[in-house]
C-alpha cells in the first residue's frame, strides 16, 4: 500500500482552565487585551500535581484504544513525544505498556526536541510501517503529551497542558504526502530547559528570539517545501491557496497568525497565486514587488491585508482548541486536526480537487519541518468516525471548569512544591477532587514511593 497516513485522532485536556480575560488583570495589565487581542488566546488549560507527563500520555492512549475500538494485540509500534521529563532515562512508552496487555511486541521508544518531537514520532511511525506493514500488518500509535508551565512573568500566559494520540496505518483519511518534508536544524538557545538551572519545571526562554527563530525557520522550511513540490510532484508555483486547511505549531495564534502573513508574503513575491486576490490587486502586486525582510517578525501592514482571506478560510476556524487550551508544545500542532476534522463536513467538496493539509512543526533549540497530507475522500467510514470522535473532542471544552487566576497561581505554586518535594510522597490535590477535577476515565498519578517510582490509577 502507498496510502499510509493517520487513521484515527483522540485528544486529552486537563478538567480545569483560567480565563485570560481575567488573567490580564491579575497580572496587573490596565487596559485589557494583551493576552485576548495581542496573543490571540481566551483561556488556558492546566493540571494540578496529580496529572503528569505520563498519566495524560496513559489516558490518551486508553481513549485512542477505546473510541476507534483498537485490538491491543494488532499494535507493533508505540513512539511518544514529549518535553515534560519525569524521568531522564525511563521513557513514558513504557509506562503506557501495560494498557497492551500480553503483546509486548511493541517498537518505539520516547523522542524528545521541544515541541517538535511529535512531528518525528510520526515520521519514525510511518517509517516502520513502511519497513514492516507489507509483511506483518500492524498499526503504530504516536502520542504526544505536555504540561507547559513558565515562571511568573510575561510567558506565563502563554502555558497549556494536554495530549494527543494519533493511530497510524495505510488505508488513512489523512495521507502523507511522501517525499516532500522539508527541514530546517538549527543550533540555538530561544528556548531550553538545561539540568540543573532551575529546580521546578519552568524553561529558560528568550521570548522575542523564539518567535524570529520560529518564523525564518518557517520561511526556510516553506520555500524547501514548495522547490521539492516543484521538482518530485510537478507542481509549480505552488501556494496556500492550494490547500485546504494549513496548521501550526501554536505557542498563541497570534504567532499563527503571523505565520500566514509571512507565508502568503513568499507565495506573491515567488509569484504564486493568493487568496482573494482579486479583491486586492494593488496590495498583492505590491508585495510581489518587495523584497524579503531581514526579520520576519516585523509584519507589514499590506502582508496582513493580502494573507487576512487565507487566515479566515483555512487556519484561524481549526484553532479553537489552541485558543482555549493554551501551548500544549507536542500536542499543539496536531490537535489542529482535530479542529479540522470537527468542522470538516461543513464544508463544500469540490469535484476533482484533492484536498490538502500543510503541516508546519517548531521546536525551539531548533528543529522546524513543513510537510502535508492529503484527505482521502473514499475512506468513508473511517474518515466518519474521525470527524466524530473529533466533534465529541470540542464538544468536552465546554464541560470543564474554570478557575480564578487566583487558585490557577495557587496551582502551579503547588506543582513546584511537588516537584522538590522528598519522597516518598502523594500529591496534594489528590485530597481536593472538588477543586481540582478529573474527567471520568482519567489517569491520574496516585504516588511516588521511597524510589521514586510512580504509582498510577484511574478515576
Ligand atoms: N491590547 C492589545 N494588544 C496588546 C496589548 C493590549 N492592551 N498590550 C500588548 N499588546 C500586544 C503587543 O503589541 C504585542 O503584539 P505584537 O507582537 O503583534 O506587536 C503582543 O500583545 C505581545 O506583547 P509583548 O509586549 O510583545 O509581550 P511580552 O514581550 O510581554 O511577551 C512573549 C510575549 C514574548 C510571547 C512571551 O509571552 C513569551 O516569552 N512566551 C513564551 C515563548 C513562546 O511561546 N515562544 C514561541 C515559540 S517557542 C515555543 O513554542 C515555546
Amino acid at each position: 500500500p502507498d496510502d499510509f497516513g493517520v487513521s484515527g485522532v483522540s485528544c486529552y485536556f486537563p478538567a480545569s482552565f483560567v480565563r485570560q480575560e481575567a488573567l490580564e488583570k491579575a497580572h496587573g495589565h490596565k487596559e485589557p487585551g494583551k493576552y485576548t487581542i495581542g496573543l490571540g488566546q481566551t483561556e488556558m488549560a492546566f493540571c494540578s500535581d496529580k496529572e503528569d507527563s505520563v498519566s495524560l500520555a496513559l489516558t490518551v492512549t486508553q481513549m485512542l484504544l477505546d473510541e476507534y475500538e483498537i485490538d491491543p494485540s494488532s499494535v507493533g509500534f508505540l513512539g511518544v513525544a514529549s518535553e515534560t521529563l519525569v524521568d531522564k532515562s525511563k521513557s513514558i512508552k513504557s509506562a503506557l505498556m501495560p494498557l497492551f496487555g500480553d503483546n509486548t511486541d511493541i517498537s518505539g521508544v520516547d523522542v524528545k526536541h521541544a515541541c517538535y518531537g511529535g512531528t518525528q514520532a510520526l515520521f519514525d511511525g510511518l517509517g516502520w510501517l513502511h519497513r514492516t506493514y507489507p509483511i506483518q500488518h500492524r498499526l503504530a500509535i504516536v502520542v504526544c503529551t505536555d504540561i507547559a508551565v513558565y515562571a511568573d512573568g510575561p510567558a506565563r500566559c502563554t502555558g497549556g497542558a494536554g495530549a494527543v494520540a494519533l493511530l497510524l496505518s495505510p488505508g488513512a483519511p489523512l495521507v502523507f504526502d511522501n517525499g516532500l518534508e522539508s527541514t530546517h536544524g538549527h543550533h540555538g538557545y530561544d528556548f531550553f530547559k538545561p539540568v540543573g538551572a532551575h529546580n521546578c519545571e519552568y524553561p529558560i526562554v528568550a521570548g522575542k528570539e523564539s518567535i524570529s527563530a520560529y518564523l525564518s525557520a518557517l520561511s526556510t522550511c516553506y520555500k524547501l517545501y514548495k522547490r521539492k513540490s516543484k521538482a518530485y510532484a510537478g507542481r509549480d508555483k505552488l501556494s496556500l491557496v492550494d490547500f485546504d486547511a494549513a496548521c501550526f505549531h501554536s505557542p498563541f495564534t497570534k504567532l499563527v497568525r503571523k505565520a500566514v502573513a509571512v507565508m502568503v508574503a513568499e507565495d506573491a513575491r515567488e509569484g504564486g497565486r493568493v487568496r482573494g486576490e482579486e479583491k486586492m490587486e494593488g496590495i498583492v502586486a505590491g508585495l510581489r514587488a518587495q523584497e524579503e525582510p531581514s526579520d520576519l517578525s516585523v509584519i507589514s501592514p499590506e502582508s496582513l491585508k493580502a494573507s487576512e482571506q487565507t487566515w479566515q478560510e483555512i487556519t484561524s476556524p481549526n484553532l479553537e482548541m489552541n485558543r482555549r487550551l493554551g501551548n500544549m508544545y507536542t500536542p499543539s500542532l496536531y490537535v489542529q486536526l482535530v479542529g479540522y476534522l470537527s468542522r470538516l463536513e461543513e464544508e463544500k467538496r469540490e469535484e476533482g480537487r484533492e484536498r490538502r493539509i500543510l503541516m508546519y512543526s517548531y521546536g525551539s533549540g531548533s528543529m522546524a519541518s513543513v510537510y502535508s497530507f492529503t484527505l482521502n475522500e473514499g475512506m468513508t467510514e473511517r474518515l466518519r468516525r474521525m470527524i466524530d470522535v473529533s466533534r465529541s473532542i470540542v464538544g468536552r471544552l465546554d464541560e470543564r471548569e474554570e478557575r480564578t487566576p487566583e487558585e490557577y497561581g495557587e496551582t502551579m505554586a503547588q506543582r513546584e512544591k511537588f516537584y522538590t518535594q522528598r519522597v516518598p510522597s502523594t500529591p496534594s490535590s489528590l485530597s481536593s477532587s472538588s477543586l481540582y477535577p478529573l474527567f471520568p476515565g482519567t489517569f491520574h498519578l496516585s504516588s511516588i514511593d521511597d524510589q521514586y517510582r510512580r504509582q498510577y490509577a484511574r478515576v
